[in-house]
């Protein structure tokens, strides 16, 4: 028999998940150098329970009180440059080291791509899971390579940008290979002098309000947490997953008929002649009845809620468990439904 000494039973999750919710897990094994994670797919406990990889945590909902199961945390550290010449640089960051951080070291060396990515809360390991994206850049950008460990082997196996299959918020690790492989590492091409890109909407109003012509790299950076921490809450405060829902994609004739009706509809010409709609506007505009109005926007009963700075954003106040979440989601994905014959869809995994 194989035995996983860091192995911990019952372990109570609130800290491991951004929405704060204290479901439990039976199993639970931080991972913080790769041996131990080689040494963990060999184990009785691994090859027996159900498990779930679990990185930050920032994107997943529990829905009930008790996983039952073994989670993996992966903790591992380490930031490496593998080659630096001429205008690019090449550098390896291991899945555990912190998003933010890891941007901001990027930052402070000069290095360009990842700094519209800037402030997002989760671990280097997830973000090629789900190609995350903000302010115009999207992780497969910047992205040369992974390494992931195939879980029923053990054994590595590195996967090219092509290999990754990256789409909005998507990739090869949440379809096809779903379940299969823990990113270990993940090796960013960076830039020493590029155009920045200020064109998302807000970006240019931001810097002009604040007296900023040329920006910095640097000072770009600053620019885009101010953003988000004006729209987004922080996890420490609020419990939230970030955008829970994604935005849709729907077909042009579609459109047309909403514009028609609803002539100030926001939109974004996709290049397959479709067009997408921030799920954020069709949220904000439907929804219960209340005092301050008619929306989700900043409703919100004893337990959770919906942001009210920005409508795409579920939040937990406490004392509520992955239900309540649920039963709130549906009834928004319900009522958007009905007026706009648009079915959104979660960007959070549901465990
Ligand atoms: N809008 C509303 N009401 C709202 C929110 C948005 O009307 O409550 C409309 C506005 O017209 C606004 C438009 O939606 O101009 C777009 O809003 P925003 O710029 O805030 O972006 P988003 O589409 O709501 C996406 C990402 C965010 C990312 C921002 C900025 C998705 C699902 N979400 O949100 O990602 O930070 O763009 O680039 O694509 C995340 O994934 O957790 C996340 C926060």
């Amino acid at each position: 028999m194989c035995i996983f000494a860091p192995m911990k039973n019952d372990f109570n999750l609130q800290q491991y998940n951004s929405f704060g919710f204290n479901t439990v897990a039976k199993y639970f094994a931080e991972i913080n150098d790769i041996q131990q994670l080689e040494t963990l797919v060999s184990t009785d406990v691994f090859k027996q329970e159900k498990h779930l990889v679990l990185s930050g945590g920032n994107n997943v909902l529990f829905q009930d009180d008790v996983f039952d199961g073994l989670i993996i945390f992966i903790n591992t550290k380490g930031i490496e440059i593998l080659r630096e010449d001429g205008n690019e640089v090449v550098v390896r960051a291991q899945a555990g080291e912190d998003w933010p951080d890891f941007v901001k070291f990027t930052v402070s060396k000069g290095w360009q791509g990842l700094e519209n990515l800037a402030h997002i809360p989760g671990k280097v390991g997830a973000a090629p899971v789900q190609n995350i994206g903000a302010y115009g850049i999207e992780l497969k950008d910047s992205f040369l390579q992974c390494e992931a460990i195939e879980i029923s082997t053990g054994k590595k196996r590195v996967f090219t940008k092509n290999e990754c299959r990256f789409g909005y918020r998507e990739s090869v690790f949440k379809n096809e290979l779903k379940g299969q492989f823990i990113i270990t590492s993940v090796d960013f091409l960076l830039k020493k002098n590029a155009p920045l890109h200020l064109d998302y909407g807000n970006i240019k109003a931001y810097l002009e309000q604040n007296g900023i012509v040329n920006p910095t790299l640097q000072q770009l950076h600053n620019a885009i947490c101010a953003i988000r921490d004006a729209k987004l809450p922080d996890v420490k405060q609020i419990g939230s997953a970030g955008s829970f829902f994604k935005n849709p994609v729907i077909e042009k004739a579609h459109f047309e008929a909403l514009q028609k009706e609803f002539p100030n509809i926001p939109h974004y010409d996709e290049p397959n002649g479709k067009v997408k709609v921030p799920a954020g506007w069709l949220i904000e505009q439907t929804g219960p009845s209340t005092s301050s109005g008619t929306s989700w926007k900043g409703w919100r009963n004893e337990h959770v809620g919906v942001y009210d700075k920005q409508a795409l954003v579920l939040v937990h106040y406490g004392g509520g468990n992955g239900h309540d979440i649920v039963e709130l989601a549906r009834k928004i994905q319900d009522s958007v439904e009905a007026k706009f014959g648009i079915r959104i869809s979660p960007e959070v995994n549901f465990v």
